[in-house]
């Protein structure tokens, strides 16, 4: 009776019958709301009754045109659904990926245009993803972005692990702070790497949160397709977040023809950072691939002629001179520098010990003409692609390397040229053809070419999207550096194989990375797919190289190994110069055995910028690995074994800390021995500051 009457208020009572609507997760923990406030459409979203995001304003400002979508709109449609199905990566974290979500979309009308957009929404148990569609209609056709106004309010001064907004790099060092301490800490947060283009009080995506209630939380885009990439700015006082897109040349933020979706905004929540690691949410709102064939795409674990140039030990280009001009300098003629690493000998020493050591591959950089001129001179057609240096016989090289199982991998640096890449890139992919190159890894220092376009603008979005379409009509995978942050479009395009986009192992020779840097990248530039952060550097300390240099890679020996674990990517580099492996080949058969494509991931332990202990079980083997790491704190964690077969008796080869390891005075000590295990082993394992654990366990004989 009292039920009825309470049902029977609320209809009366409701302020906007119609203009309202909840949808809750599969299991019922989140909850979305939808609603229609004086015209204008908002959306808050729920978990365990706390709230993640209070009522946020949805909407998008248009360019030349009024009204725009911002308000002024009914309620015209509303249809729920659900959906829930498996699916299968061609390369991935795990064998078998559930995408189960509730869903509502409302299709809003504005009367005075007489235009309507839909928005989507799809509750899963791990988060939030929603878009904007404008579908194709009488009255709306071409239209132009001014800015996009979609808010997270947040329901508080969370902890934030953030780098500061930009048009054109994430390769900064995180910040961790309240985000009430953002004004304070922000010029400061980009440490004399700011590129020209940050955004003030803008954070960039994917951005990691921490609420006082215990509440992770996690803000990122999903389908970044035809569309500007996304910063967060943030109002320090209120704590809201608004999306803030990268302009063009002339300031717009997206030229749009209709139908067109705009990419998911994913809101991605727990109460275990652990489940964040685990989320495949973002994945789950690509779509699935069309590529009729998937099986030139495969794991690849690489070396590389590369560390050397980055270091400054060798160079890219094969003359010290300046401003020799591409395509009309007979190269033969002249003096080469005795520094350039991709000569036939060297390379083949690579190819040689990437053969002996179960290598797939191997990176050659600084191949072709160019490199003379590449770096900051905003000069538009440096490369060519094609032409190789005098010292590198590329038909010799490929030839030698396929005689021994080895692939080359090609390397388009285009320095920024997006234009000039267009221009040259299908012979520069029919040469790979011919030779025999399935990977190319892409790269753009420097601003961007058309002048004026940054690394997230619209154009340039669509300039990685031509690039990956053309790679794989030619049935090549892509790395590709310097690139918008990922936004789980390998599921879509799984020859995009990684990325770099974030600061990687290269900075440890620029400028440092911190201890904590690879406990945070899987909170925040992990979330949207396979990093190339080119881990595996045993000879740490550069002062090795060159007598009193102080750079360091603030690691131990053994973090470096289990960086092979804790930083996904089917495409593993082991970055490091040969002769350093050749010194610690007992610790280098981790790298060799590591697999790069997995059936399963565990997280055991997870907690942002402090310590990551995960187990991943090869693809279709009876292997597992785990990788453990910490920041500069030294700390024991206990290993819960419970992840394996508990019909099996395995054996695990661990590789850890030596009793005296520290990232700063001790880095290669480490300790390698064998040990039974069961699923029921626990075993607890001290790590050194800025050290880990790395093992591997096979089925015992
Ligand atoms: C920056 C890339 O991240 C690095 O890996 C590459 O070696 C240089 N650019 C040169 O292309
Ligand atoms: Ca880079």
């Amino acid at each position: 009776m009292h039920r009825f009457l309470f049902l029977l208020v609320a209809v009366l009572y409701w302020p906007f019958p119609g203009n309202s609507q909840t949808i809750s997760s599969p299991d019922k923990n989140l909850t979305l709301r939808f609603q229609l406030t004086d015209s204008v459409p908002y959306y808050s979203l729920d978990y365990k009754g706390i709230p993640v995001v209070k009522n946020s304003r949805l909407g998008v400002t248009l360019a030349n045109q009024f009204p725009s979508f911002l308000n002024g709109f009914q309620m015209k449609d509303q249809t729920t659904g659900t959906k829930d199905e498996s699916w299968n990566p061609v390369l991935g974290e795990v064998k078998t990926i559930r995408n189960h979500y509730n869903e509502l979309a409302v299709t809003l009308n504005q009367p005075s245009t007489q235009r309507t957009i839909n928005i989507r929404f799809r509750v899963f148990d791990d988060g939030l993803g929603f878009r904007y569609e404008f579908p194709e209609q009488s009255n709306l056709n071409y239209f132009v972005i001014k800015e996009e106004e979609t808010e997270f309010a947040l329901n508080g001064d969370h902890k934030a692990w953030w780098i500061p907004g930009d048009y054109d790099t994430e390769e900064y060092k995180y910040t961790t702070s309240n985000l009430s301490e953002v004004p304070k800490l922000f010029d400061h947060s980009y440490d004399g790497n700011a590129s020209q283009t940050i955004v003030p009080m803008a954070l960039q995506s994917p951005l990691m949160l921490e609420s006082k209630q215990g509440l992770f939380i996690n803000i990122h885009e999903a389908a970044l397709i035809d569309y500007a990439g996304m910063n967060l700015e943030l109002n320090p006082y209120t704590f809201v977040l608004k999306t803030h897109l990268t302009p063009d040349a002339q300031g717009m933020k997206g030229y749009i023809q209709t139908p067109l979706n705009t990419p998911w905004r994913t809101i991605i929540v727990s109460d275990k950072a652990e489940d964040i690691l685990a989320s495949k949410l973002i994945l789950n709102l690509n779509e699935p691939t069309k590529f009729a064939t998937t099986d030139w795409i495969k794991p690849t674990k690489y070396i590389g002629v590369w560390w050397e140039m980055i270091m400054g030990k060798s160079s890219w280009s094969y003359t010290d001179l300046d401003n020799v001009h591409l395509g009309k300098t007979d190269y033969s003629r002249l003096e080469p520098n005795g520094r350039h690493a991709a000569n036939n000998q060297h390379v083949k020493d690579y190819i040689d010990f990437a053969a002996k050591n179960g290598f797939d591959a191997v990176l050659v950089e600084g191949w072709n003409e160019g490199w003379e001129d590449w770096f900051g001179k905003s000069k538009g057609y440096v490369f060519d692609f094609v032409t190789p240096y005098p010292d590198f016989d590329i038909a010799m090289l490929n030839n030698y390397a396929h005689t021994k199982g080895i692939k080359l991998i090609m390397h388009h640096e285009t320095s920024a040229s997006t234009v000039n890449y267009e221009r040259h890139f299908d012979t520069a992919f029919k040469l790979m053809n011919q030779f025999g190159y399935d990977a190319v890894k892409t790269g753009y220092v420097g601003n961007i070419i058309p002048r004026g376009e940054h690394h997230y603008s619209q154009w340039t979005i669509q300039h990685y999207q031509r690039v990956v379409d053309k790679a794989a009509q030619h049935k090549v995978m892509v790395n590709s550096h310097e690139s918008v942050h990922p936004t789980g479009l390998s599921r879509t395009y799984p020859n995009w194989v990684a990325a770099e986009a974030a600061r990687g192992t290269e900075y440890d020779a620029f400028g440092g990375n911190n201890p904590n840097h690879t406990l945070i990248l899987p909170f925040t530039r992990l979330m949207g797919g396979p990093m190339d952060y080119t881990p595996g550097i045993f000879q740490t300390r550069l002062d090795y190289y060159f007598p009193g240099d102080d750079r360091f890679v603030k690691t131990t020996l053994v973090k470096q190994l289990a960086l092979y674990v804790t930083i996904y990517s089917p495409l593993q580099m082991a970055a490091d110069l040969i002769e350093n492996y050749e010194r610690f080949p007992d610790a280098f058969q981790f790298i060799k055995d590591v697999a790069a494509d997995w059936d399963d991931t565990k997280i055991l332990k997870a907690y942002p910028g402090e310590y990551i202990l995960q187990a991943r079980k090869a693809k279709n083997k009876e292997e597992w690995f785990v990788g453990g790491i910490t920041n500069e704190d030294a700390r024991t964690m206990t290993i819960d074994f419970s992840f394996l077969d508990p019909g099996k008796n395995w054996i695990a080869t661990i590789y850890e800390d030596g009793k005296d390891a520290d990232y700063i005075k001790n880095p290669q000590s480490y300790h390698i021995y064998k040990k039974k295990v069961t699923s029921k082993t626990k075993l607890d394992q001290w790590m050194a500051p800025s050290g880990g654990v790395a093992i591997s366990i096979k089925v015992a004989d």
